[in-house]
């Protein structure tokens, strides 16, 4: 779940096969409607299927369906980002803490800073900076605070989004620049927020009697989820309800475990939906976290209108904590997104705020709205100081 405002209950729009697809590309170039968009995409896919053998795991769907150069939704250069829901359904799909208000990240600059005092360092390191929103707020914070930031550098996989964040952040001059790659080795302040969630997922199926991994094959020219008998399980024992269908994010851990490796010295944070294992793979979870925003309304169904929708799971915490620990880096902190804000300071700072920003701010700290389903991890190398966003209401304990 982003912030959104609403459920569609799942309609289902009619799939785009691939015979469709083709005859549409054999008509010659035409505008790139949305339609059109996910008809060429579900032509890629559907071809990737029959390459496969006739199925393909549900992280190899996610991930064309997000990240397909050109079609995929994040790869896309005309992602409606982050806009509130505006007349005539002409908003964003989801709203995310920087781009709902600028205070978010002037809370998070006092963690950033602290960080980067702890650490010696004068670098940011952001991941999937989205449309470059809270890489301009920290910057502005950072100069408001007389805090010097050397460098900001950002690392994201969508082309798209690339040059909307230059774009947004010219003004920062030669502050700021891109890695193709991971950056190593890496001493300052890592951030990623809502990047996690966005990494494609396994997803598992459990009958009662044994797993299977849930996949896509073709079904009379459509997406349609199929099972597979798999060796795969979910990292906690269970007990699991039959019928269970559930999510592993190798993906994720991989990446944490990257970034822990050239991570020489600082702080890691990552902020996002999500729980521990203990309640991730909880009894009564048995519909997972797999979930898909558009225009603000969320449905269950990735299959439909591919690539103009985004798809996401809920984050594992303990399984982001092992990978960073097995790196050698310590589990600092971790806490929901209302303390870790409130423990920066937010309250205070919103103060002399107008009214219609404290209002906004206020949805980043209501358990209701973001305060307590996101939650803030810090991971840490060579750091020995006691972090301010966690100084209250830390949870390591319970990852
Ligand atoms: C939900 S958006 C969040 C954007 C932004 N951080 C915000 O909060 O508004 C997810 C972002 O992560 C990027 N992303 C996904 N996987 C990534 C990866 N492995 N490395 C870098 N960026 C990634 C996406 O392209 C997108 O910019």
């Amino acid at each position: 779940m982003r912030l959104g405002c609403g459920s569609s209950g799942g309609d289902r729009d009619v799939l785009h096969d691939a015979f469709n697809a083709r005859q549409a590309a054999l008509r010659g170039p035409r505008m790139s409607t949305p339609d059109s968009v996910s008809a060429a995409l579900g032509s890629r896919i559907a071809e990737d299927i029959a390459t496969a053998g006739g199925w393909i795991g549900f992280e190899h769907f996610m991930h064309a369906a997000l990240y397909t150069p050109g079609l995929g939704y994040y790869a896309r250069g005309d992602l409606p980002f982050g806009r509130l829901p505006g007349p005539g359904g002409q908003g964003g799909d989801f709203v995310t803490a920087p781009e709902l208000s600028p205070w978010f990240a002037r809370a998070l600059a006092v963690q950033v800073t602290q960080g980067l005092q702890a650490a010696q360092a004068d670098e940011v390191f952001e991941f999937g900076a989205g449309s470059g929103a809270l890489a301009a707020q920290l910057l502005q914070a950072f100069d408001a605070l007389g805090v010097p930031v050397r460098r900001y550098t950002i690392v994201e996989v969508s082309g798209g989004l690339r040059a909307r964040q230059r774009e947004r952040l010219a003004a920062f001059g030669e502050r700021v620049r891109w890695a193709d790659a991971m950056p190593a080795p890496m001493r300052g302040v890592v951030l990623g927020n809502e990047v996690l969630d966005a990494m494609p997922a396994r997803l598992l199926a459990w009958d009662g009697q044994s797993w299977s991994e849930r996949g896509v094959a073709l079904h009379q020219g459509r997406f349609a989820f199929a099972d597979r008998p798999t060796d795969a399980k979910p990292p906690t024992p269970g007990p699991f309800v039959p019928g269970t269908v559930t999510e592993v994010q190798p993906q994720a851990a991989a990446f944490v475990s990257s970034v822990a490796a050239q991570l020489e010295r600082g702080l890691a944070l990552f902020i996002d939906y999500g729980f521990p294992q203990d309640e991730y793979y909880h009894p009564q979870r048995s519909a997972g976290t797999l979930m898909c925003h558009r225009g603000h309304r969320a449905d269950g169904d990735p299959l439909v209108d591919v690539g103009l929708k985004d798809i996401t799971v809920h984050v594992d915490f303990t399984a982001v904590a092992l990978a960073a620990q097995e790196a050698g880096l310590e589990v600092a902190g971790y806490t929901s997104q209302g303390r870790f804000l409130l423990n920066c300071g937010l309250a205070d700072m919103l103060a002399d705020a107008p009214l219609r920003e404290r209002a906004d701010a206020h949805r980043l700290v209501a358990e209701h709205e973001m305060g307590e389903l996101f939650k803030v991890i810090a991971l840490t190398r060579g750091l020995d100081t006691e972090l301010l966003g966690f100084r209250a209401g830390d949870r390591t304990h319970r990852l």
